[in-house]
């Protein structure tokens, strides 16, 4: 999608184009601004604010057209109380005005939202960030795709022009959640772990990073029974994707992001049943979606000092005469024995080679990105992911990175004393503990394989990666979670 963003110190007084969207306090706060645009329009706006029952509530829109006037779209967007009013606040403003502005079909349009208070830069990230995400949409797999009218450029007002320096960090980013977006949504016959390996490839082609596939029988020289296991069900064959980016000046840092990218996850022998979303298992691979998007920005923002490596143990998990057996025990790479008690417990059987393998490249820090338990979904909803470190620097930085793109996490606990629930008989561990604290459980098995001095955190993104009726930003479906806390942590240094 191509949109022109410019910062621009004009205001709701004097700018010209088609459509203009201006944000409005509810109560008492917004009378300044009703005032100009009585002024602006020649109208008395409390009237027709009042016939329309128009409260200023937050998302609340409303348009009306002026014909032959200058700006002859107004768009009113509601605000809310201004003491509840953030960058947040901005976010979701942006988004409801940019759906409402394309709406009237106008090629230019400019966004007077308050941004007093805000670091300038930070406000014109969010509203850019905004008004292209929530204009996204995927049309591929339509015969006859619906026009949809989008505006040339977006005016920003009231912000100096030198804030714009920052859009082309978010032109990148929104970039990398877009490809996210189109990788889950596309189905099981379409995003095959092969698909996900032609991905990386066409990133590390486009901007100059170093790829490695590992092909099964690679895999196996490892011993990487784990993932394995969870492969060979299934006739198509596992793609282990290592794509590499290396900053032209010196390393200070070295990143590791794993992404699970189980293609289709159908349970195995475990089989879903009804109710258990089984026809969703295409969005299994969001982890993936999510380190690609991420990787894919990263390379075109080409930031300095620090070298990233993306990894993603692609397969899916499928029933056949050759699957695995519920209750086979097998062997990780770090020479760890499995008893795999469920076979739908698989995304943690191939992360766990996937972290060997990344611990292996000895980094400052691994971030995993997994949708790897309904637990998580049950414990926190669609809106905010699981986090799990053991590392407090890595888990806040974390936090304030998701922050600032506008995508929420929580710190979860790693409970040390619930690692009983994965012991085995046999083996030296089970991949599925009890029930209860299932989410919490699946990340302490995943620990077991990184190494031990290396700091990580895993998030669970099994609730956000989808949302059925959309949310903010995000329209209905695929949302590229994970992406701007990728990006945005890794700009700021990939600090642990
Ligand atoms: N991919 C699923 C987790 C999932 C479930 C994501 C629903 C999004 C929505 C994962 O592989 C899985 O099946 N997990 C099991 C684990 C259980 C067998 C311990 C689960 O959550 O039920
Ligand atoms: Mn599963
Ligand atoms: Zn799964």
């Amino acid at each position: 999608m191509v949109l022109a963003f410019r910062c621009s110190p004009s205001t709701l007084h004097d700018w010209s184009g088609d459509a203009l969207a201006v944000g409005l306090f509810s109560g008492d706060d917004g009378t300044a601004i009703r005032a100009a645009l009585e002024q602006r329009y020649g109208i008395d706006l409390g009237q027709r604010l009042e016939r329309r029952q128009f409260k200023a509530k937050p998302g609340e829109c409303l348009t009306f057209e002026f014909p032959g006037a200058n700006a002859a779209s107004l768009v009113l967007v509601g605000l809310g109380a201004a003491a509840d009013f953030g960058l947040d606040g901005l976010r979701r403003a942006a988004a409801s005005a940019a759906r409402a502005g394309a709406a009237c079909g106008s090629g230019s349009l400019a966004l007077a939202l308050p941004v007093d208070g805000i670091d300038p830069e930070a406000a014109a990230m969010a509203m850019a960030e905004a008004v292209r995400l929530s204009l996204f949409a995927d049309q591929r797999f339509k015969s006859e795709p619906e026009p949809r009218p989008l505006p040339s450029s977006v005016a920003l007002l009231g912000l100096p022009e030198s804030a714009g320096a920052s859009l082309t960090t978010v032109a990148a980013v929104c970039s990398g959640v877009e490809l996210a977006r189109e990788l889950v949504a596309a189905p099981p016959n379409v995003v095959t772990p092969q698909a996900l390996a032609d991905t990386a490839a066409s990133i590390a082609a486009s901007f100059g990073l170093e790829l490695q596939v590992l092909e099964r029988a690679d895999c196996e020289a490892l011993g990487m029974g784990s993932y394995l296991a969870v492969a060979q069900g299934s006739d198509l064959p596992p793609k282990f994707i290592h794509l590499t980016y290396r900053p032209s000046g010196p390393v200070t840092r070295r990143l590791a992001l794993v992404g699970k990218g189980l293609t289709f996850d159908s349970g195995g022998y475990n089989l879903k049943t009804a109710g258990s979303q089984i026809e969703m298992m295409k969005y299994d691979m969001g982890g993936s979606g999510a380190v690609l998007g991420a990787m894919r920005a990263i390379a075109e923002l080409r930031p300095e000092g620090v070298e990233v490596h993306m990894v993603v143990a692609a397969c899916d998990n499928m029933i056949s005469g050759g699957a695995i057996h519920p209750g086979a025990i097998v062997t990780a790479s770090n020479g760890k024995t499995i008893e795999i008690n469920n076979t739908d417990a698989e995304g943690r059987l191939t992360l766990a080679d996937a972290l060997v393998y990344a611990s292996k490249l000895e980094p400052d820090a691994i971030v995993d990105l997994a949708t790897l338990t309904g637990a998580c979904l049950i414990a926190l909803g669609e809106e905010i992911a699981g986090l799990w470190s053991p590392s407090d620097g890595l888990a806040t930085a974390l936090v304030s990175a998701a922050e600032q793109g506008g995508e929420a996490l929580w710190r979860m606990p790693l409970r040390a004393s619930y690692r009983e629930g994965l012991k085995s008989g046999l083996a030296d561990m089970k991949n599925t503990g009890p029930r209860p604290g299932g989410s919490i459980t699946a990340a302490l098995f995943l620990q077991d394989f990184v190494g031990p001095t290396i700091p990580w955190a895993h998030l669970d993104i099994a609730g956000t990666v989808w949302s059925d009726k959309g949310r903010g930003l995000d329209p209905a479906g695929a949302t590229g979670f994970g992406v701007r806390t990728l990006v945005n942590w890794v700009l700021a240094g990939g600090m642990a």
